[in-house]
């Protein structure tokens, strides 16, 4: 099967908005090169101490490594593929380990929570996924209230990228030759996007096609991201009670500028 539609085009968030969370193996193989923020987090996280939250927690790519360091987990996610990815990894912890584990399958935008949490984490982009001021107001409330007084809040976003928000939504980006985890034929990944400038909403196409027609389907997951600037975001975290006290250019510590790929923040609970 040919895909027909090729240039990025808006869609509805609240229908297709997660649907790349909805096969939990295509995910994991998709981002199995993805490890630059994974010692950040275990060692911020690990000095910190627990309980920790996990907020948007997925397949359990960091809170795998934190529970083997012996900490307390909750891992919150929507998508109920991603958690029973994490849950089949953390029962490979063996019984004991497994035992601090806690997973939710629940809306970041509807967190309710005790506050008991010393640490709460919301990593690679997920906070991307709050498309307007409401849903980022209900989210950092949320957060706010699950924390112990004096408790930190670490997440990074993408840093915007004005090179890559105006590639050409006609066109076809990224090209990736990969074997299918389900399929195990050859198939290629490419992406495309449309900018909303006004909303700063990114809407993502990853187009996966068989490289010969007949070795299998040929389908498309699309997701959206909110694209947020480092002013605003300091505003939104002081206004809902947090004090910014690092905003980094990446994982290594490095000063953020006009180069830098990511933010990632550093915050504690007011
Ligand atoms: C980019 S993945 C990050 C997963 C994991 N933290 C990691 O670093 O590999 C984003 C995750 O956020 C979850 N997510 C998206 N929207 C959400 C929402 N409204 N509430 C809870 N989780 C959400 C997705 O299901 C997905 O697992």
């Amino acid at each position: 099967m040919t895909i027909h539609f090729s240039e990025a085009v808006p869609f509805d968030l609240s229908e297709s908005g997660s649907e790349y969370y909805q096969d939990a193996w295509i995910y994991d193989h998709d981002f199995r090169w993805y490890k630059q923020d994974a010692a950040f987090y275990r060692n911020m996280v690990g000095n910190l101490g627990g309980p920790v939250l996990e907020i948007g927690c997925g397949t359990g790519r960091l809170l795998v490594p934190w529970l083997k360091d012996g900490l307390t987990v909750t891992g919150v996610d929507l998508s109920g593929d991603m958690l029973e990815r994490a849950r089949q990894k953390i029962a490979r912890l063996g019984k004991a380990t497994a035992a601090n584990a806690t997973l939710l399958e629940r809306d970041m935008r509807r967190l309710r929570l005790a506050p008991r949490f010393n640490v709460a984490v919301c990593a690679f982009n997920t906070m991307m996924h709050l498309y307007t001021h409401e849903d980022l107001a209900a989210f950092l409330g949320g957060v706010r209230r699950a924390l112990l007084p004096d408790g930190t809040f670490l997440f990074d976003v993408l840093h915007p990228d004005f090179r890559w928000l105006m590639r050409d939504p006609a066109k076809r980006w990224s090209r990736i030759r990969f074997r299918h985890p389900h399929y195990g034929t050859w198939y290629h990944y490419t992406t495309n996007h449309y900018y909303d400038a006004h909303d700063q909403i990114a809407y993502i196409y990853v187009y996966h096609e068989p490289v010969d027609e007949k070795d299998g389907p040929s389908y498309v997951l699309r997701f959206g991201h909110r694209i947020f600037f480092p002013q605003e975001l300091t505003y939104q975290l002081e206004a809902h009670g947090f004090e910014v006290e690092n905003l980094f250019g990446g994982f290594d510590g490095s000063d953020l500028d006009l180069y830098s790929t990511s933010m990632v923040f550093i915050c504690r609970r007011r």
